[in-house]
């Protein structure tokens, strides 16, 4: 039986872990979200709604995008690291989009990145993002599809054979875990059809994940996580995993990323 002690050390470790994570997605997907999020328009005196906002990037962008006579609400199941940052058009609140009901028809913007595939309900929770809109305003929702996750084939086969047997173990396991959808990118866009919103459209960006960059920590952070996950049910034993974990920081490692598929439109005037 582990310590109080010992087990707070562990917690902090895997809030550390969370952290760093958070922080890896931002470095890579940033960019991209800029470009679409300019791309609708954001600016002055809009009122925007970043759900599932984790580290915070984006809704601080936002932020100073919308001031100095705009909002931003940041909403997070666990708004530890929101509740860090300081804005003074930055208002956080701890939400889960799956259990409570948001503020009817008040946002010009609502984004969300990175969460609808990993919600059991995604229906509920598009329901309430639209709901959540003015008559006219964006939902612009961006989700991973791992399709592209395959190995670069200067890896040479052996390395390649690794890396797609740990992406199909990651897979199982946070599917199972948590009813996540790797696949959920190519749905995202025919999903804002069936809601109703209009002026829909849609953009896909990868490009190639490589040792010592955020592409090749992202995986290696992913899969330190999901270790004890993919050796508990015996899809891969401890030292394979290791040495895949170990792989993502080996300098031959290079994979195609995972597409993060943008999809965006209006609800209704
Ligand atoms: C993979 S992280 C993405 C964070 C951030 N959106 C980004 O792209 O950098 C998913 C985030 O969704 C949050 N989340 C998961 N389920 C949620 C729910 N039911 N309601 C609100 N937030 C949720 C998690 O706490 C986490 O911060």
């Amino acid at each position: 039986m582990p310590t109080s002690e010992e087990r707070a050390y562990a917690y902090e470790n895997a809030r550390a872990a969370q952290g760093e994570r958070l922080r890896t997605l931002e470095t890579l997907f940033d960019a991209g979200t800029i470009a679409e999020l300019e791309a609708r328009g954001v600016g002055r005196g809009w009122r925007c709604l970043e759900v599932g906002g984790g580290g915070g990037s984006i809704a601080l962008w936002l932020a100073d995008r919308v001031a100095p006579d705009g909002a931003v609400l940041a909403t997070d199941l666990d708004t530890t690291v929101l509740e860090g940052l300081s804005h003074p058009n930055l208002e956080v609140r701890v939400h889960d989009v799956l259990e409570h009901d948001l503020p009817e028809g008040e946002f010009d913007l609502v984004h969300a990145r990175l969460v609808l595939a990993w919600l059991p309900d995604r229906r509920t929770a598009l329901r309430r993002l639209i709901a959540a809109l003015k008559p006219g305003g964006w939902l612009v929702a961006e989700d991973l599809d791992f399709a592209s996750a395959v190995p670069d084939p200067h890896m040479g086969a052996a390395m390649c054979a690794r890396f797609t047997r740990i992406v199909e173990a990651h897979h199982a396991v946070i599917a199972e875990r948590h009813g996540f959808d790797p696949f959920y990118g190519r749905r995202l866009a025919g999903d804002l059809d069936d809601a109703g919103l209009v002026d829909t459209d849609f953009r896909g960006r990868a490009s190639m994940w490589r040792a010592g960059e955020p592409g090749g920590e992202i995986w290696r952070l992913s899969l330190e996580q999901l270790r004890d996950g993919i050796v508990d049910r015996e899809l891969m034993d401890a030292g394979e995993v290791d040495a895949a974990i170990a792989f993502c920081t080996d300098p031959r490692f290079s994979s195609l990323s995972p597409v993060m598929m943008t999809a965006w439109g209006r609800r209704p005037a």
